[in-house]
């Protein structure tokens, strides 16, 4: 697709999941592309992989440690990506974690810890890229929320509050960022097996397991495709997968009744085949 050719994407948490599935299909369609993630391993697996999606010598792939979460880190590495491989097109902020536990069982460190990596880390690269986009003259900012940015689940109290955040940042910015043609899409997946799932199994309560079925499961390369084909249609809002869509759909009509009761009943019945109730 020649919509990518000769463009430059940076993507936070590029060395795994989401973020790995869509610098892949980018590649394919002949972006340059650099990561960003903390771990270098994962980093440089990410890259040899990458190369192999290639088709043209002129396409690049280039790896950075950095750390989101560390807005003295993001400024400087960004920096030096910016100097050494140029102003991206493309800013996709995956980077993230999740957490799936009771409200009461997550200390302040942890949540504190989250949102720096959800919530700042997003703010952070944003705010170094931004104003170099707008020297360029544009540029398109890809932001990773979640369903769980649009309704409240059982046993996510502190991941929906991280992803509320991006839907509502992400709005402003979009409004913001429209006079210098900078485009800002919204990605909301349901639930992507990912090693992000793997990790969040350890303490996810068993109701909001069950919960958590209702908006279905995706493949990453099934996330990435929606979201490069909303990059390349500018749209928003991304919703990938029928069932979360329609999930938003009705939670949005019914301005949250058709979610909130069916997802109290089912709580419940999980609860009571627990034997809470
Ligand atoms: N998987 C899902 O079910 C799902 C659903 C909806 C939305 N999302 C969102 O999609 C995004 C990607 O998730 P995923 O499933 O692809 O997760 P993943 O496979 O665990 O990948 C997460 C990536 O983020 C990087 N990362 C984590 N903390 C970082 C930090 N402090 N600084 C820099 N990089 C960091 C990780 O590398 P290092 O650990 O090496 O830094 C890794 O590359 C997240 O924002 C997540 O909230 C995921």
């Amino acid at each position: 697709m020649a919509y990518f050719s000769n463009k430059l994407a940076f993507i936070t948490g590029g060395s795994s999941g989401i973020g790995l599935a869509t610098a892949n299909l980018l590649a394919a369609q002949g972006c340059s592309l650099v990561l960003f993630a903390r771990g270098q391993k994962m980093l440089d697996d990410a890259c040899k992989t990458i190369k192999t999606k290639m088709d043209s010598t002129s396409q690049k792939v280039n790896a950075v440690s950095m750390d989101v979460a560390d807005n003295n880190d993001v400024r400087e590495k960004i920096k030096v990506a910016v100097e050494k491989f140029g102003i991206p097109d493309l800013l996709i902020n995956s980077a993230g974690v999740g957490c799936g536990n009771y409200f009461e069982n997550i200390s302040y460190e942890q949540f504190d810890r989250l949102m720096k990596i959800n919530v700042y880390g997003t703010r952070n690269t944003i705010s170094a890229i931004l104003p170099l986009m707008k020297q360029k003259g544009g540029g398109h900012i890809v932001n990773l929320s979640s369903v769980a940015g649009h309704i409240g689940m059982y046993g996510y109290s502190l991941y929906c509050t991280s992803k509320y955040a991006i839907v509502g940042f992400s709005e402003c910015l979009r409004s913001e960022l429209k006079r210098f043609k900078i485009n800002v899409t919204l990605v909301c997946p349901p639930e992507v097996k990912t090693p992000f799932v793997e990790e969040e199994a350890k303490t996810l309560p068993p109701e909001a397991r069950v919960v958590k079925n209702l908006a279905g499961l995706l493949t990453p390369e099934q996330a990435a495709q929606a979201i490069v084909r909303g990059i390349t249609r500018k749209k928003f809002l991304v919703v990938p997968g029928l069932m979360a869509k329609s999930l938003l759909f009705w939670h949005r009509i019914s301005n949250g009744a058709f979610t909130r009761r069916p997802g109290d009943i089912i709580v419940k019945f999980a609860s009571w085949k627990l034997g809470k109730y």
